[in-house]
């Protein structure tokens, strides 16, 4: 029981506990390889293990731990392994994962310089770093965030508060009520958050002018053109870099120009949540061309970095737009505003965690080199997971420009290729060998392959590759 404590008995007993959790978290690790990727337990047998009513007394720590450990087990997929393929799931590098832990061992409150020099410190870091290695202009600021969902809410507040100001109005204090008109242009292929992050910020989901896009979900610059609003108006337009399906990217140079040259005044914002990191390699850095003319760009450290959840980054070419869209009103026992870097005017947060740390820990173990290596890696392995199923005769629906494969499988009797796709989608998660997800591409059901983790290898994908390949065999 904790209540029961002492200073001393506490230190010893955090000890026991916590080399014991280490010692859980090292099992778990070590399974990754050889357990089913898929949970094993639906939700009545979590239940049943982890629910009940809360009972009066306590447990001490370590049977807490045993007992979460026991009863979580068979509910936690193998998303931080090698063979997860589903949605856009990176893993955690070992140093990431380390730093996290001392994240909460720690417990800063990454709010305030004040509450933690050593966080915010780190966050300036990583931001010139990130800066850097995703080639934004120098100077650009960044706000660390949940996600990438969050990273657009930063963005297209510090959009929103910009092209209001030169409006004449001062969104943050006189909110949008009678605020002039802010027209929004998104790509018909936007991902789902860019409609959400306006549905948070007022500027609503579906008042938007929306681009249409070409068979590989790319904008199409001459709708583009059609789509822009005439006149001088507030204007917001996002662009996206890497297709959630198929991972290519809109014509991002070349739509930044037109646009510039009808709206020198719009507000540009791409959507690199996880393609922005095709700036790490010279290889593959041309399909953003021209990307550092936008004004705001989101991307994840929780997916193509490679660490743990919680990590999404906001990055502003005007750090006056971000600080004074997102920084919060003064209160009287708040001390901020100093030289040094206050985290709350970066985020929409106040109180969070340290979430810099795991950033600072993976760019540091990978090196520029590391991170060019590790998305060059998930690029090719991708291209040997198309070109096996293609050459088994499984159509690939997608150019494979970047981590993404979108496949599609035909019965041979010549059968429905939707209800198949679907089926051998659910015979490989049944398996276990891999876990990957289903999608509807243009009207057909296509499997779903995103290879973004840094443990993967070649043999990974060869063994995924053959238990894909079985679970299509008809019977
Ligand atoms: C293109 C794109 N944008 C945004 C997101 C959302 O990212 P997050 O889940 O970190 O909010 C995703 C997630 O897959 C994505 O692929």
């Amino acid at each position: 029981m904790t209540d029961g404590l002492t200073r001393s008995t506490r230190r010893t007993t955090d000890r026991v506990l916590l080399r014991r959790t280490a010692e859980l978290a090292s099992d778990f690790l070590e399974s990754l390889d050889e357990r089913p990727v898929a949970p094993r337990a639906g939700r009545d047998e979590l239940l049943a293990a982890l629910g009940g009513p809360l009972p009066g007394a306590g447990l001490p720590a370590t049977e807490v731990i045993e007992d979460l450990a026991t009863s979580a087990e068979p509910g936690v997929v193998g998303m931080a392994g090698p063979r997860y393929f589903g949605f856009v799931i990176g893993g955690s590098l070992p140093a990431a994962l380390a730093a996290d832990w001392l994240t909460s061992t720690w417990d800063q409150n990454a709010g305030l310089f004040a509450c933690g020099p050593s966080a915010s410190v780190v966050e300036e870091v990583v931001g010139s770093w990130l800066v850097d290695l995703l080639g934004l202009p120098e100077g650009t600021s960044i706000g660390l965030t949940t996600g990438c969902q969050m990273a657009h809410v930063t963005c297209l507040a510090a959009a929103r508060h910009r092209v209001l100001e030169r409006a004449g109005w001062d969104v943050e204090d006189r909110g949008l009520f009678g605020a002039p008109e802010i027209a929004v242009v998104i790509g018909s292929e936007a991902h789902a958050t860019i409609p959400t992050a306006l549905q948070y910020l007022g500027m609503g989901r579906t008042r938007v002018i929306s681009v249409e896009s070409d068979d590989q979900g790319r904008m199409r610059l001459e709708s583009l053109a059609e789509a822009l609003p005439a006149g001088n108006g507030p204007l917001i337009v996002s662009l996206q870099a890497g297709n959630v399906n198929t991972g290519s990217f809109d014509p991002i140079g070349p739509a930044i120009e037109l646009i510039r040259d009808r709206h020198p005044e719009a507000w540009i914002h791409v959507d690199g949540a996880f393609g922005l990191w095709a700036a790490a390699s010279p290889s593959y850095r041309q399909l953003l061309d021209g990307h550092a003319g936008a004004d705001s760009w989101a991307t994840d450290g929780h997916k193509w970095l490679n660490v743990p959840y919680d990590c999404g980054y906001a990055f502003v070419r005007d750090p006056s737009a971000h600080a004074d869209a997102l920084s919060p009103p003064g209160a009287a026992y708040i001390v901020y505003g100093s030289a040094e870097r206050d985290e709350f005017r970066w985020v929409p947060e106040y109180s969070r965690r340290a979430r810099g740390f795991p950033t600072y820990a993976a760019l540091r173990s990978l090196g520029r080199n590391g991170v060019r290596g590790m998305v060059e890696r998930g690029c090719r392995l991708a291209t040997r997971m198309a070109d096996g199923l293609r050459d088994s005769g499984v159509e690939i629906l997608n150019d494979v420009v970047l981590d993404q494969i979108l496949a599609r499988f035909h019965p041979a009797d010549g059968g429905d290729a939707d209800a198949w796709t679907r089926q051998v989608i659910s015979r490989v998660q049944a398996d276990g060998t891999c876990w990957l997800s289903g999608t509807t591409w243009h009207g057909m059901a296509a499997m779903r392959i995103s290879i973004v983790n840094w443990s993967t290898t070649e043999a990974d994908i060869d063994r995924s590759l053959a238990a894909i390949l079985e679970a299509a065999r008809k019977g």
